[in-house]
């Protein structure tokens, strides 16, 4: 049986429910966070948890239960669920109110939910094996994606034109013609000068946790990392490609819009990277 926690309790997940009028469901009005397990440990915790607190303060929404609490919850429902190696999803949202627009005029309390499920990280390693096809698409976002908010949905369109071209991700350009980010991982190039190129930090592209983490190993290699924008005609010319997330960590990109990157096949610096991080974590 899987379970769920909402509100304080952990539940079957089939009856698993929040309100009709919860602001997240209404408005978008919620953020989330995403952990990987492995081995019964949740990987990056301290980053994931620092980029919760900061979602939660640029939205104004109060913390709903302090780290020490969460990871309690956290770690009965891996129990609960019997899981490994998988992934944790947590959302919080403002609450639950009479339909508005602005913040209830009275406090509310946030709405908590947190799933997990099973991963199979051998189907990763394949995919980190051959590398994957990834395609371009209009950024057609809001201007605050550092915020990790549950607005998703022209990621998710995204998305789903990369699956219905046969590839595995989209890499959104912005209106200068700079790619910002896949619809849920950061993009990366090597150039042919052997520099790690991905954009910088700003309000343009969600603050990966893995992309700060890959950025640490990248130095401790003694690899040149340079946080600036680039565009589809440099990952074109790249030496290598890749992406990364919690929950693909380092993945190799051979293609975009179906033209192959170099030989086709990952790069030597990508799967160092990719090595050097699962062997960190
Ligand atoms: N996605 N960019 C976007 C838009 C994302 O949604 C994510 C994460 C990332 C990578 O961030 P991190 O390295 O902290 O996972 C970049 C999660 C995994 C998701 O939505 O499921």
């Amino acid at each position: 049986m899987r379970f769920a926690y909402v509100n304080g309790r952990f539940c079957r997940h089939g009856d698993a429910a929040i309100h009709v009028e919860d602001r997240g469901f209404q408005f978008a009005d919620a953020v989330y966070e995403v952990w990987s397990v492995r081995n019964g440990q949740l990987m990056d915790a301290d980053g994931h948890f620092g980029r919760l607190a900061r979602s939660l303060g640029e939205l104004r929404i109060p913390e709903p239960r302090c780290r020490p609490a969460l990871e309690h919850i956290i770690r009965e429902l891996l129990r609960r669920n019997r899981i490994r190696d998988g992934l944790v999803y947590l959302q919080v949202s403002r609450g639950q109110a009479r339909r508005d627009h602005a913040f209830p005029k009275k406090p509310i309390t946030p709405t908590i939910v947190l799933t997990c499920k099973r991963l199979d990280f051998a189907a990763a390693d394949a995919r980190a094996a051959t590398g994957i096809a990834v395609i371009t698409v209009p950024d057609e976002r809001w201007a605050r994606c550092d915020i990790k908010t549950v607005n998703l949905l022209p990621n998710v369109l995204a998305k789903q034109m990369a699956v219905e071209a046969g590839a595995v991700e989209a890499w959104q350009v912005d209106a200068d013609g700079f790619i910002t980010e896949g619809s849920s991982t950061n993009a990366w190039i090597v150039t042919k000068a052997g520099t790690l190129l991905t954009r910088q930090a700003d309000h343009g592209i969600l603050h990966g946790i893995t992309r700060a983490r890959i950025i640490e190993c990248a130095q401790r290699l003694g690899l040149d990392v340079v946080e600036r924008a680039f565009t589809p005609e440099d990952a074109l010319d790249a030496r290598e490609a890749f992406l990364t997330s919690a929950t693909s960590f380092v993945t190799p990109v051979v293609s975009i819009d179906n033209h192959v990157i170099a030989n086709g096949e990952p790069g030597s610096l990508t799967s160092a990277l990719r090595e050097a991080y699962l062997g960190e974590a």
